[in-house]
């Protein structure tokens, strides 16, 4: 109720999205700007429906199948906006080829008209995918049968995430940050998984959270493509006692210093890795795995772009998208040091909304605002940036 009131105030044309003015301290503004974006607990669990829909639904024709939500629904990074992606595990069927899988579903869900609609395979994609909207919850789902590798991927970054509250506060601003400036949402861009690995690095720079190896270096090894995907949570205590408002601005401070063309960020060793050093693999000692799928002919050498950001269970993974990353990694890049000079010369009352507040685009001649909604700046929320300045 107080959100609609505030926002209320901040339509300046009728015309224009309505924009969120953040009023108060810092802590009281990232209450309200989280309870605007992220997914309530109500609107997660109606999301969850979609899964237990999809394994009805695929029974029939597979019995036995699993339907397991990943990414952010399982994270808790779920946005106003997020889709929901679903790995379907087909008991004994692992070798068929997957593009053949997603075809075949397409089939099923089609003889549901009252549940799925708005169909559309994506063949070329990294990962073959059937991408839909579930009617009931008018939900976008994207479905997979490549690997159940990303489970675990998901469950790693969710421990890390959920260890300590600012974690994952932090990493939800981020992500937030990430697609008002459209530089990791997930399209064109920097897909949104890569934001939330810059903030776990970050974090275990910070000694907040543990590198992934301690996560696994207990665990019975389980190897999915070759790759080790077990771990087990741990309970880690730091002495950290930095503040949200600390670790936000530090974050892009952080990055703004950074050498992304020559270092590899991997959250798997917990720290930065330089790109020579990466050429002499016997100077690491958790890197065997990485190592014998090179030798074996599993795994192509890691793929150095722009910038480098190391799965934390795939080592040979660029996380970055190597192939149109330049044009994004600059802009990515452009976007911390702005972020980094308005912590620096903002006070802890102006800082969110001045990272938040979208940027505003030369389109054929025309100023215009890139994303609508969100987070107000002067021009939406005049009555509070004129009593800053008074
Ligand atoms: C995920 O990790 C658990 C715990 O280590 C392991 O038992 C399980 O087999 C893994 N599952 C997948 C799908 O990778």
């Amino acid at each position: 109720m107080a959100i609609l009131l505030v926002s209320a105030l901040c339509v300046v044309q009728p015309t224009r999205a309505e924009r969120l003015c953040l009023t108060g301290s810092f802590d009281h503004q990232v209450k309200t700007l989280l309870d605007y974006v992220k997914l309530s607990d109500e609107q997660l669990s109606n999301i969850l429906q979609v899964p237990r829909d999809l394994e009805r639904v695929f029974e029939d024709h597979w019995p036995g199948c699993k339907v397991m939500p990943y990414g952010s629904t399982i994270t808790g990074l779920a946005l106003q906006s997020s889709d929901i992606d679903c790995y379907v595990d087909i008991p004994g069927e692992h070798n068929e080829n997957p593009q053949v899988l997603v075809a075949e579903a397409l089939e099923i869900l089609k003889n549901h008209p009252d549940l799925f609609t708005h169909f559309e395979i994506r063949p070329t994609a990294r990962v073959p995918l059937l991408k839909c909207v579930h009617i009931p919850t008018n939900v976008f789902v994207d479905i997979t049968f490549s690997g159940p590798f990303s489970i675990n991927s998901s469950r790693v970054l969710s421990h890390l995430l959920h260890l300590d509250e600012r974690g994952l506060e932090l990493a939800r601003i981020l992500k937030y940050w990430g697609s008002v400036h459209d530089i990791a949402n997930g399209k064109l861009t920097l897909p949104s998984y890569a934001m939330a690995l810059l903030a776990v690095f970050y974090l275990q720079q910070k000694n907040i959270v543990p590198p992934v190896t301690l996560l696994q270096q207990n665990a019975t090894p389980y190897e999915i493509d070759h790759w080790n995907t077990a771990f087990l949570p741990l309970e880690y205590h730091t002495d950290n006692k930095e503040s949200l408002y600390e670790l936000l601005g530090g974050f892009f401070q952080y990055y703004n210093d950074f050498d992304f063309e020559n270092t590899i960020i991997s959250p798997y060793l917990g720290y930065p890795i330089k790109k020579k050093d990466f050429q002499d693999l016997d100077k690491f000692d958790d890197f065997d795995l990485y190592k014998r799928n090179l030798e074996n002919g599993y795994a192509a050498p890691f793929y150095f772009g722009y910038m480098n950001i190391q799965d934390t269970l795939k080592h040979s993974e660029n996380i970055a998208r190597p192939n149109s990353d330049r044009w994004l990694a600059l802009r990515l890049i452009r976007h911390l040091r702005a972020a980094a000079s308005m912590y620096q010369e903002l006070s802890s009352e102006e800082f969110l909304s001045a990272v938040l507040v979208p940027e505003k685009r030369l389109e054929a001649g025309k100023l215009t605002t890139f994303w609508e909604g969100g987070i107000g700046g002067p021009e939406d929320c005049p009555k509070i940036f004129q009593e800053k300045i008074r």
